[in-house]
């Protein structure tokens, strides 16, 4: 009892020592949204960058009649395009999903407003291709889930322009009730709908049921389908793409990620091809942290860590973005456990605002390895200015806004003469390391 009370008590000073001054306030409820038109109207529409000069639109309809049909076109109103995709859905359980349609558009012209519609009628949506060169800006947001506190960081999100969301995985907390995937579509799309949203998995979409249903991620891959094949991977678990000069590459933390494993070989073969006079800025996202000084979620990232961390540090990968953790932290740049000048920034920004509630505790005293860490919602940018400079700012959510608690100018690796990549002899598919 008495260890318990200490424990209790050092959690609680813990909890105070970080960031004092910032009062946080209580829970926030679940928000449900419900479908207001009709069974023809598309629903959760959302869209994705799929390959150079296109964007994959996605939709929902509960009308067995609706085709997967984009009109577009540069004039409000006015669509001289189109193009004719699929149709998927799936069954959980006792749930079956609407018509899930995506629809692959382009090519496009990059920076560009195009103004579109889904199934041949209903409402007009539109949305913004990125960039083909610097300066460019990613909304980052991790762990989001569907309460009161996720609409105030969606808000902050969209209250600033941005080109791209990157999301390192736990989208909609559904937990296998599957209803909950739609209102979590329908919550994001004023959102995903204007801008490309590119995420990739956390736990809470592996959604296994054991004996009796055995797919894992039937929900997450059949809704959020990723432009895997594009960069020759074989899972939507994991992928790359590139945006004006950055090369991103989306791990799964939940898909094998040992040395030999299918993730691993790909990875190994997806740095080989990056270019970094084309694209000087490399970025990884995934969900389970690699470095976390936060007792929740303590070693879960460990053993994906010690099989893929070389391969990030000898590409040089500037910067490492995961969620998972319910809190915000950033480590300098690190391999292997040391501040090392040509590793990674890990930055952990999952505190989009899901049900769980914070992360409060972090071990003491800090690890010299982690700069700024705080149990607040929020979301990060990162604008890259040009080949060499990027800046990273955390936005803590707050009752009137959001407020900067946390920036860092980063410095590409491409540029450092002391950082030169490490190129690795590239191997046959097949050989085992
Ligand atoms: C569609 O309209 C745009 C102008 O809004 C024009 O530039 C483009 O050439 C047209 N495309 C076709 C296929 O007619
Ligand atoms: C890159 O952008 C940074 C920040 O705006 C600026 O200080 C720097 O001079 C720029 N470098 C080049 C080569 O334009
Ligand atoms: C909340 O955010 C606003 C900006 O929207 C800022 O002016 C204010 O200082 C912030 N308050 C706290 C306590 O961080
Ligand atoms: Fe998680």
């Amino acid at each position: 009892m008495v260890t318990l009370f200490t424990h209790l008590f050092l959690l609680f000073l813990l909890t105070t020592a970080a960031s004092p001054e910032y009062t946080r306030p209580g829970p926030r409820p679940l928000v449900l949204r419900q479908h207001s038109g009709s069974d023809s109207d598309p629903q959760q529409v959302h869209v994705s960058l799929s390959g150079k000069g296109y964007i994959r639109v996605s939709w929902i309809t509960s009308d067995k009649n609706v085709q997967p049909t984009v009109q577009y076109g540069k004039t409000r109103g006015k669509y001289n395009l189109s193009a004719t995709g699929e149709i998927t859905s799936y069954h959980y359980l006792f749930y079956k999903s609407g018509q899930i349609h995506h629809v692959r558009i382009g090519p496009l012209d990059p920076g560009t407003t195009y103004y579109y519609r889904c199934g041949g009628s209903g409402p007009e949506f539109h949305f913004r291709t990125p960039p083909s060169a610097f300066p460019v800006e990613f909304a980052v947001a991790g762990d989001l889930g569907q309460t009161e506190w996720t609409v105030s960081t969606l808000s902050h999100i969209g209250a600033r322009d941005y080109d791209v969301l990157l999301l390192p995985g736990d989208l909609s907390y559904a937990d296998m009730d599957q209803p909950l995937w739609d209102s979590f579509g329908r919550l994001v799309e004023p959102y995903a709908s204007t801008r490309p949203w590119m995420v990739t998995q956390g736990n809470h979409e592996v959604e296994t049921l054991p004996v009796v249903y055995r797919n894992a991620f039937m929900a997450y891959n059949t809704r959020w389908l990723m432009p895997y094949r594009a960069s020759k991977s074989t899972s939507n678990l994991y992928y790359s793409f590139e945006v004006a000069g950055a090369h991103i590459i989306m791990l799964g933390s939940y898909a094998d990620f040992y040395i030999g494993s299918d993730q691993y070989r790909w990875l190994k073969a997806d740095v080989a091809s990056i270019d970094r006079r084309r694209t000087p800025w490399v970025f990884a996202l995934l969900h389970a942290p690699w470095y976390n000084s936060n007792f929740a979620h303590r070693g879960e990232g460990e053993a994906m860590r010690v099989a893929m961390e070389e391969v990030l540090y000898k590409a040089r990968v500037d910067a490492v973005f995961t969620g998972h953790v319910h809190a915000y932290e950033r480590f300098t740049r690190v391999y292997n456990n040391k501040a090392d000048v040509c590793g990674p920034v890990h930055v952990t920004i999952g505190d989009g605002g899901n049900r769980e509630g914070l992360a409060n505790s972090f071990e003491n005293p800090r690890p010299s390895i982690s700069v700024y860490r705080e149990p607040s919602f929020g979301h990060a940018r990162l604008r890259v200015f040009n080949s060499t400079h990027a800046h990273w700012s955390w936005h803590r959510n707050n009752d009137t806004g959001s407020f900067v608690a946390d920036e860092l100018w980063l410095e590409s690796l491409a540029a450092s003469k002391a950082c030169k990549p490490i190129r690795v002899p590239s191997k046959s598919q097949n050989e085992e390391p």
